[in-house]
């Protein structure tokens, strides 16, 4: 498929009024995304688990306009309250998939989203936020298309969200997620998340992860920086090539349950992504004094106890800790003797693989 595939034949009636709501999932990738090529094509391809108790919901209430406009026409409300200062990410967002929702000029829109976790917990909500709203929109084109397949409904959905925010595209759906074209994967694409096409031992089932709140303030650098500044880095290629032999070695890992070889990638994984980050130019650190007593706990724990227990990063502080579910008590025991002493204000969410985003209501004026 290409990008063309996604542009709408035409507008076809549209309807006057209607609300749609979704709930999409965060994710948390084990094969990391960092770097990218215009359109936000990933530089490497990546995987992820969908979470479950992490989510954003959205709505959008829209009303047909007597004439389209010449702007995008929206207010945004964030859990109850009018948000100025979050329009401009929408505004953005709304330019770059216009041309794939030729509509969107042709209402007003009222966006009324909320996050199941804190705002201010360091957990970036940008995946199941972007997610959320792509899908909003694809069940408004929904209505003014209702051939659309499913197929088409949920690809097209990935494809929108990743022009929102790169791993969104992976939040459509569950629960192990590849995006990012890899020459090993039938099917993969840069355009949009697909199910992971390979075997997968039920070690991989019902995987957990307790999200540790190191750190819940704004990150000092942004992401959007961060992907920017994999731009003539000295390891960038090594990395991407890298991610892609991480990626093919999963294929063994997942058909045949090998905790110990899942461990050891998706830890490296994490620590790559944040020794590419120190070593960029300029240089940043996003890890904190905790996040590294937590991992050398996690460590010492395994160490001791052989318990499948392993961490993983984002672009943050917070500690991600990944486990079976055959290793659930003794992961939780651990966790709360002597790692959630390192959380801020001792706070932390259990999460765990979930099956990607649910839509909640629909009306049709
Ligand atoms: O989706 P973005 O542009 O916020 O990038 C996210 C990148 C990481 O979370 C650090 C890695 C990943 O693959 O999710």
């Amino acid at each position: 498929m290409t990008e063309n595939d996604f542009v709408s034949i035409g507008t076809l009636a549209l309807p006057m009024l209607g609300k749609v709501c979704w709930k999409a999932p965060s994710n948390i990738a084990l094969v990391k995304y960092w770097g990218k090529k215009e359109n936000q094509i990933p530089a490497n391809p990546s995987i992820s688990f969908t979470l479950d108790a992490c989510a954003t919901t959205t709505s959008i209430t829209y009303t047909r306009l007597e004439d389209s406009a010449a702007d995008f026409q929206f207010e945004l409300y964030f859990e109850g309250e009018l948000k100025e200062d979050f329009k401009p990410k929408i505004h953005t967002f709304f330019k770059r998939t216009e041309k794939f929702l030729p509509f969107l000029k042709s209402y007003e829109f009222i966006i009324e989203t909320s996050n199941s976790f804190p705002h201010s917990s360091g957990i970036a909500s940008s995946a199941s936020g972007m997610a959320a709203l792509a899908l909003c929109l694809m069940s408004i084109e929904k209505e003014i298309n209702p051939d659309i397949e499913d197929d088409f409904f949920y690809k097209k959905a990935s494809f929108l969200a990743r022009l929102g925010s790169g791993s969104a595209g992976r939040s459509i759906e569950g629960d192990l997620i590849q995006w990012g074209s890899s020459l090993h994967i039938p099917n993969s694409s840069d355009l949009f998340g697909i199910h992971y096409p390979f075997e997968v031992h039920r070690n991989f089932r019902n995987f957990h992860d307790t999200i540790l709140l190191v750190h819940k303030g704004q990150k000092t650098v942004s992401s959007t920086v961060g992907h920017d500044l994999m731009y003539g880095h000295p390891f960038a290629k090594e990395r991407f090539s890298q991610a892609h032999k991480n990626l093919d070695k999963l294929k063994s890992i997942f058909a045949s349950g090998d905790l110990s070889g899942f461990i050891e990638i998706v830890e490296s994984e994490a620590l790559t992504l944040h020794a590419m980050m120190m070593t960029s130019l300029p240089y940043f650190i996003l890890m904190k004094p905790n996040t590294l007593e937590i991992i050398n706990r996690i460590w010492a724990f395994r160490d001791a106890t052989k318990t499948p227990i392993c961490f993983t990063l984002d672009a943050g502080a917070n500690v991600h800790v990944l486990y079976p579910e055959s290793a659930k008590e003794k992961a939780i025991q651990f966790i709360q003797d002597e790692l959630v002493a390192y959380c801020e204000n001792g706070h932390y969410i259990c999460d765990r693989i979930g099956k990607g985003a649910k839509q909640l209501s629909t009306t049709i004026g």
